[in-house]
């Protein structure tokens, strides 16, 4: 197991591209099970994530061939295994994306159920109840959920649950509903930047879809889909973290390749607080010159501010001058970097799903452990803006989300050495 070895205290500058988003590219993977023919993505990232979805997609019978440029061909080839195993779901929970497309596809689908993971329960109650109103009939065995229909037919589906949308879920339900019979209308569908490049890959497929990005999403069913070729939109939350880097080393980081139209409530937030983004050709510039001062953030479905930079945002406004308030509404328990975060000097105080900061002039490197994939981004970034040498250990964590995040936070400047680590240090 990896740990980082990080030298606080530089200042971050330079030019870096984004990558492209992996919680994009998943179910845009998965889609191309419902595909007669080749389809070809462009700037798929990679990471350890990606990777397992490739083992998953071959087991179900897809080629897939992919380039050092993030060029990745998929193609069905066989249709006979639709199971996807438990062993490759509890290594990435969005496995489950295979479930709409292989139901829809195939008929059927025996896809494990993922568990709870350190973020969290993470139910898919919606996501089946959502299938099951296309049709399908669903049942658990052994661990498995099992998904059958001989058709699918198009209705209303209100997707909404206690937490809001549902990312994933629309995913399922917009990919099934893409080959059912007749027009299907998901009220409350998730309108992240990544089930609006789903849709517009399932679009170029042959797909009629209209509304996706607003909370109506309208689907007309087509006998079936083509091969496509698609290009994978910028990693917000990866341009998110780099932006939050600039800004807690007193940086100035140049973005290539970034949204910011997907990330305007964590700009609004950067700009609040006193961070300088100016978006210019192309891409953004994130600066900071002086001691940022606290706010409040509350994490929310899209457009709200995403709960996948609730943790660097936390690391960034422990150093902020004054109080600040985070609460969590997506994943109510996505706290496990408070405590890493506190051993780093960070004045943190928790009240159910809601932290108050009190922010410190300073924060003191120290041994942490990296818990899940954005809380070790959010030591990461806490150990650059340290006093001293702080280690991050058990990285694997951040190793799926982030392609080569140190040597690409040391090409802006940042002191991080990979160590590879033994057991008994643990
Ligand atoms: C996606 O997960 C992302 N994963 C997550 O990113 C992200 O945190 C999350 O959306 C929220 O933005 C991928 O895209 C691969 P949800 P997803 O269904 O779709 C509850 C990262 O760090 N819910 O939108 O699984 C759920 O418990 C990851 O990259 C139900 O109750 O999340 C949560 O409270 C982590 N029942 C809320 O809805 C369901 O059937 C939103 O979850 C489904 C969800």
């Amino acid at each position: 197991m990896d740990s980082f070895v990080i030298e606080g205290g530089t200042r971050l500058r330079g030019t870096i591209r984004i990558n492209g988003s992996k919680n994009a590219a998943l179910p845009i993977m998965s889609a191309a099970l419902l595909a007669n023919g080749p389809c070809n993505l462009q700037d798929v990232p990679t990471l350890s994530d990606i990777q397992h979805q490739m083992t998953l997609l071959r087991e179900l019978g897809c080629t897939v061939d992919r380039q050092p440029d993030g060029h990745v061909k998929l193609e069905v080839t066989d249709e006979k295994n639709s199971h996807a195993r438990y062993d490759l779901v509890r290594k990435m929970r969005a496995s489950i994306c295979v479930l709409g497309p292989l139901l829809a596809k195939r008929k059927y689908a025996r896809v494990s159920m993922p568990g709870g993971c350190a973020i969290g329960d993470r139910p898919v109650d919606i996501h089946l109840r959502g299938l099951e109103a296309l049709g399908a009939v669903i049942d658990l065995d052994g661990g498995d959920i099992i998904a059958r229909a001989d058709k699918l037919v198009g209705t209303e589906i209100f997707l909404g649950g206690n937490f809001g949308s549902t990312v994933l879920g629309t995913a399922n339900v917009m990919s099934a509903a893409t080959l059912a019979q007749g027009t299907t209308i998901i009220e409350s569908a998730a309108c992240e930047p990544e089930v609006v490049d789903l849709a517009n890959f399932l679009i170029a497929m042959g797909a009629k879809i209209t509304g996706h990005g607003s909370p109506r999403i309208t689907i007309e069913g087509v006998k079936e889909l083509h091969g496509a070729n698609h290009q994978v939109i910028p990693d917000r939350i990866e341009a998110g973290t780099f932006m939050v880097a600039s800004a807690i080393t007193n940086g100035e980081v140049h973005l290539q390749n970034v949204r910011l139209d997907h990330l305007m409530a964590a700009t609004d937030k950067l700009r609040a607080i006193g961070v300088i983004v100016e978006k210019d050709n192309g891409g953004a510039t994130i600066a900071s010159i002086r001691r940022l001062e606290a706010t409040s953030i509350t994490t929310q479905p899209h457009p709200g501010f995403p709960t996948d930079l609730q943790a660097q945002f936390m690391a960034l406004l422990s150093i902020a001058d004054g109080n600040s308030v985070i609460t969590e509404k997506i994943y109510p328990d996505r706290f496990l970097h408070v405590a890493e975060l506190s051993r780093l000097g960070a004045q943190l105080h928790k009240e159910g799903s809601t932290v108050i900061i009190h922010g410190v002039k300073r924060l003191i490197g120290a041994p942490v452990m990296a818990s899940d994939l954005r809380a070790s981004a959010a030591l990461v970034l806490a150990g650059m803006a340290a006093k001293g040498t702080t280690t991050v250990m058990r990285v694997y964590h951040i190793d799926r989300g982030y392609e080569k995040i140190e040597l690409r936070l040391n090409s802006l400047g940042a002191n991080i050495t990979r160590k590879a680590q033994t057991e008994l240090e643990l």
